[in-house]
């Protein structure tokens, strides 16, 4: 094997920069030979940015003394795959300071260096090992080290790189570096089992975890214009002047042919998790003393990881591209009836809990087909000049700071400072100030309003990684600690959006400001509320725009149904008819309410849109209670205070709590809790007769805390009993069959995909309230009607 000498000192010959090669000083950096190991060498992947990315290496690093040889590793045959490793490598480009001759010489050279190698079976891997170091005996040379980059599924990880470990591991001195693509797991304990698993075989120093945002010109420039420009910054750099952090990705391609890979990820795991969170991090973390210890920008990003603050549902919203699912039952052979919620687009708001940064919203979006391709992180600062007459003068325009990863109007990368804040300090010669523009505005200023730094030259990320792993700059890669604190911290959100339904949007400019989402507080919301799409082959919709409320029968009483926002819109709107008609008819709304995490949406929606709801002529009861302390979390009542009536206004004596702590003890049947809410009803409510009462029903068909098996019989004529749950915490207090039915309307909420097991039973079963205890409820002379979401109707 001369091909790799013959090829080197030919280029040598060539560039007379000759320095010969390396004799092996242990432990000590050295040149010497480099193989490089692509699995997955004929992917996508390598095809469009590795072979380009390790073809840079090549030509930058020749002539400073080392020698190269590079495979393609695949799981077909040798000659099947050679023809089209070739077709790849024959597609790369020269950088742009190489002359065209000596071009055309480091482009043959590269080719005569590539092989490809089949990569299926251990043997496979110990032929490899084998004819790296005999290569390395023959030709006489000294070796640098070992670079495998497994662009291969991630499943196939820890059986590669016990491969390696086992039989492809470097001669004594020369390191080993083994990069991974991600994804790097699913969730938290996914990501730690893989990090587990690939410890046993690789030492933390081997492993490279590429997120290739890291090698994009920008945003690995964040922390050195923090420097530069720390004068500048450091007094700004805070809640007080920052108004909100804006990271955004906006792609217009769509998933196809990805599906597989995507429909098991979606937005939040593919680039939310890793690409925008890192960036996040960079914009926040404590600026290191020196930008290049590894462990110091470490601490300082795990300081910030651990001062996130916990991400529920509230905090985001997600959509779908509509043809997504279509997308998805094609490329996954499912049938019409399968239902992707995998999300395609999300607006999360995270907030840090340090003294720098509180209360200050911090905003990750990102989704395919949106109108425009584009990426930044935008950090907007408050303006607290008042214009009285010059509006267009430099002191009313946004004060902002933009890092411009590329695309959009601009097309090239760069960093933009608003011409209202200060002159940036060019930060090396690597950057230029650009001030000659085409006629263009970046989020709504014209360019000539900023000032403009852009990199002398643009280089891919990728070839940028490239190299950085080449010197072992592990600077630029996400180590294990930094990725399970990142899965630590968007687990829970992942967990807690797995069965909410993403909002649906047609795709491109058609989005129109369907998915514009607002802030309040510590919650996003869609900023249009009223648009509820439902494909057209699953309810027979006419098109994009077209929504529906079904209403029907159910167990033959009322049924209305619609997409879960939609049907939270209608039983909100339901409860507020009812409202004013009782406060019109006799001056008060007595509500009855139930806990359980379906009527959480409806207390928000409560909270949020009904400002004319009367709140103020409003009781509100509680139809059941665990017996806890109030202020516990799994109290009913906390649930409603925090979600509702913390909200509203409503004087203090309209709200019954039910007395489940009396004389400092929790439900004790002699200190009667159960009867003075009785007798609490009998005095306040006419003929004891709710005006509303909302129920839930649980997978076993209780209802308010009525269980199966519970001797419902036993309660008589009471209104409120003590009751015995099968789940904890245990005690319950809960409205009595008797008491429900009284009610002069009663509506049944059923949401998500996990009911609807239970809908189709409860549709067959005939009334047996002590086996299904919600099949009692039949009101006397009221109304009953079942809100069921179409998630629960349809599965
Ligand atoms: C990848 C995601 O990591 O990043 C893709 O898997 C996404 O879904 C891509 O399109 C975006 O990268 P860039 O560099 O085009 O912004």
């Amino acid at each position: 094997m001369w091909k790799v000498v013959w090829a080197t000192l030919l280029l040598l010959a060539t560039v007379c920069a000759q320095r010969g090669y390396a004799k092996e000083t242990k432990g000590a950096p050295k040149v010497g030979h480099v193989s490089v190991v692509i699995v997955g060498g004929t992917g996508d992947l390598a095809k469009k940015y590795l072979w380009q990315g390790f073809f840079h290496l090549y030509a930058n690093q020749v002539s400073s003394g080392y020698s190269f040889s590079f495979y393609g590793g695949g799981l077909l045959p040798k000659d099947k795959a050679t023809p089209f490793l070739f077709e790849a490598l024959k597609g790369v480009v020269c950088p742009r300071e190489l002359s065209v001759e000596r071009c055309a010489l480091v482009k043959e050279q590269f080719l005569k260096l590539a092989e490809y190698w089949q990569l299926k079976t251990s043997e496979d891997y110990q032929a490899l090992g084998k004819h790296l170091t005999e290569q390395l005996t023959q030709e006489g040379i000294v070796e640098a080290g070992r670079l495998f980059y497994l662009s291969v599924p991630a499943f196939a990880y820890a059986d590669i790189a016990e491969r390696i470990n086992n039989s492809c591991r470097p001669t004594d001195g020369a390191w080993l570096r083994v990069v991974l693509e991600k994804p790097f797991g699913h969730d938290f304990s996914s990501a730690q089992l893989l990090s587990t698993q690939l410890g046993t075989s690789l030492k933390d120093e081997e492993m490279y975890r590429i997120d290739h945002y890291l090698g994009k010109q920008v945003v690995s420039k964040i922390l050195p214009f923090r420097r530069e420009n720390s004068k500048h910054l450091d007094p700004i750099w805070n809640k007080h002047h920052i108004e909100r952090v804006e990271i955004v990705l906006k792609e217009t391609l769509d998933a196809r042919g990805r599906i597989p890979f995507y429909d098991q990820y979606g937005v939040i795991r593919d680039v939310i998790q890793n690409h925008l969170t890192e960036v996040m991090t960079l914009l926040t973390m404590g600026l290191p003393a020196n930008l290049s210890d590894v462990k110091e920008v470490l601490r300082n990003k795990l300081k910030i990881f651990s001062a996130l603050q916990h991400l529920d549902r509230n905090c985001a919203t997600i959509g779908q591209y509509q043809n997504y699912n279509l997308e998805v039952q094609e490329e996954l052979n499912k049938t019409k009836e399968y239902y992707s919620l995998t999300p395609t687009f999300a607006g999360i708001m995270v907030h840090i809990d340090i003294a720098q940064y509180e209360k200050m919203p911090i905003i990750l979006t990102s989704g395919k087909m949106l109108d425009e391709r584009l990426g930044y992180a935008r950090i907007l600062f408050k303006n607290d000049i008042f214009c009285v007459q010059s509006h267009n003068s430099v002191h009313c325009k946004p004060k902002q700071i933009v890092f411009y990863f590329g695309h959009g109007t601009l097309q090239y990368p760069a960093i933009l400072v608003s011409k209202n804040l200060f002159k940036p300090d060019l930060m090396d010669t690597e950057w230029k100030e650009i001030t000659e523009h085409k006629d263009v505005s970046v989020l709504g200023m014209p360019i000539s309003d900023y000032y403009v730094l852009t990199p002398t030259v643009q280089r891919e990320a990728y070839a940028e990684l490239i190299s950085h792993i080449f010197q072992g700059r592990k600077d630029s890669f996400i180590s294990t600690e930094n990725l399970l604190a990142s899965w630590g911290f968007w687990t829970p959100l992942l967990h807690g959006l797995a069965k909410t339904s993403p909002r649906l949007y047609p795709g491109g400019a058609d989005n129109g400001n369907m998915l514009d989402f607002k802030l309040l507080g510590r919650e996003v919301n869609f900023a249009n509320e009223a648009v509820v799409m439902i494909p057209q082959d699953h309810m027979g919709g006419s098109g994009a725009e077209s929504f529906q409320v079904m209403q029907g029968k159910y167990r033959s009483a009322e049924m209305v149904s619609a997409w879960p926002e939609e049907l939270i819109v209608r039983l909100a709107a339901d409860l507020q008819a009812s409202a004013e008609k009782a406060v019109r008819e006799g001056g008060r709304f007595h509500l009855a309410l139930s806990g359980g995490s379906s009527p959480l949406a409806l207390f928000q929606r409560l909270a949020r849109h009904h400002y004319s709801f009367p709140w103020r002529d409003t009781h509100v009861w509680m139809v059941d209670e665990r017996c806890v302390p109030l202020t516990e979390l799994d109290s009913n009542f906390r649930t409603l205070h925090d979600h509702l009536l913390q909200h509203v206004k409503m004087p203090y004596f309209n709200i019954h709590p039910m007395p489940v702590q009396m004389n400092q003890r929790l439900c004790v049947e002699e200190d009667s809790g159960a009867l003075l809410y009785e007798s609490e009803i009998n005095q306040l409510v006419n003929a004891s007769s709710f005006h509303f009462v909302l129920l839930g029903v649980g997978y076993d068909g209780h209802t308010a805390s009525l269980f199966p098996g519970s001797k419902l019989d036993a309660h008589g004529d009471s209104l409120v009993a003590l009751t015995e749950s099968p789940a904890k915490p245990h005690q319950r207090m809960s409205l009595t069959l008797r008491a429900i039915n009284q009610a002069q309307k009663v509506g049944v909420l059923v949401m998500g995909k996990s009911k609807h097991e239970l809908v189709t039973q409860l549709s067959r079963v005939k009334d047996n309230p002590n086996k299904w205890p919600i099949t009692g409820i039949r009101p006397t002379s009221g109304r009953l009607v079942w809100y069921i979401d179409y998630d629960a109707l349809l599965g």
